[in-house]
């Protein structure tokens, strides 16, 4: 089934559906034919969804009332299940966009973890472009496995999961890819391995969780003097409380996931650039024995 193609109009079995209640909860489904979805609202039964329109509006058996849409990829990711933690939707969104991914192109990501992001890049390179998957851990690979096949209804012809260490290079059939996307703790230590993934004017971004992996893989960058000056970013998103004249910020926001560091890759033997900007005050340990400042 293709996702992607909201012109589908009624509900069929096989959609992933959310349901959503006058308090704004959701429950999230996968609609067949004869199963019943219990609330402690009361039940839903399958079939009195299957043949209707998107946007219906449906009554549990308890009289509480539901509008049924069918999942974003937001929606799926927040509500499916994990291993790792997961990428969300406004990083991935950055993430895309940052690394260049287009349609046709070709994208190396570790870890997969629980597949979030790589949901986002299949969808990215479409059926002309082809996605890298690496992870680490098995019990973690299988997770990823079972929600991006859930989500593309089937195993994705554009996607390649090998278990094991990036630094492995069981993704060295598919180089080189435009675009690299290391999420894991230390993707200072895979430097090495991005620079042989990456064709030359391709993008690599880290996405790490604490300023110390921000500024260790930055650092490791420009030791490695095959990369563009990194950039870095986070991304906030504020929601908003809408009600008559009380229009506020909510209180709550998720306001800290992660960071993004991104950088271009340099041709084969081009030495980056002097930086003409000097380093600020303080910014690096004074050597031993320096008098200077
Ligand atoms: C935070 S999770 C990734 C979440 C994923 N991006 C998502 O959106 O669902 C980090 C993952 O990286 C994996 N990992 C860590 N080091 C790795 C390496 N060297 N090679 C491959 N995977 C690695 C871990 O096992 C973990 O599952």
């Amino acid at each position: 089934m293709d996702r992607t193609r909201p012109d589908r109009a009624l509900l069929a079995p096989g959609d992933i559906v959310q349901l959503t209640d006058p308090k704004g909860r959701h429950h999230t489904l996968t609609l067949e034919p004869g199963r019943t979805f219990h609330t402690h609202r009361g039940g839903i039964a399958h079939d009195d969804l299957l043949g209707q329109s998107e946007g219906c509006v449906i009554t549990s058996s308890g009289g509480t009332t539901y509008v049924v849409l069918r999942s974003h990829l937001e929606d799926f990711v927040l509500a499916m299940p994990r291993g790792a933690a997961v990428i969300y939707p406004k990083d991935a969104a950055r993430i895309v966009m940052a690394a260049g991914v287009r349609p046709g192109g070709r994208v190396l990501e570790a870890g997969a973890g629980s597949g979030a992001l790589t949901c986002s890049l299949l969808s990215a390179v479409g059926h002309d472009g082809l996605v890298v998957s690496c992870e680490l851990r098995a019990d973690f690979a299988e997770v990823a496995r079972t929600n991006v096949e859930r989500w593309f209804d089937g195993p994705p012809a554009n996607w390649n999961l090998h278990v094991g260490d990036i630094s492995d290079g069981a993704w060295a059939a598919d180089a080189p890819y435009d675009a690299l996307v290391l999420d894991m703790l230390d993707p200072w230590n895979h430097l090495e391995t991005a620079q042989a993934a990456v064709r030359p004017g391709g993008t690599l971004v880290c996405y790490v969780a604490t300023t110390t992996q921000l500024s260790q893989t930055a650092e490791a960058l420009r030791t490695a003097q095959a990369w563009t000056e990194p950039r870095a970013e986070e991304s906030m998103v504020r929601t908003w409380h809408l009600e008559g004249l009380a229009v506020r910020p909510d209180h709550r926001m998720i306001a800290h996931t992660g960071f993004l560091l991104i950088s271009r890759r340099l041709a084969d033997g081009a030495t980056p650039p002097l930086r003409r900007r000097r380093p600020a005050k303080g910014a690096y340990p004074v050597p031993e024995g320096d008098t200077s400042t």
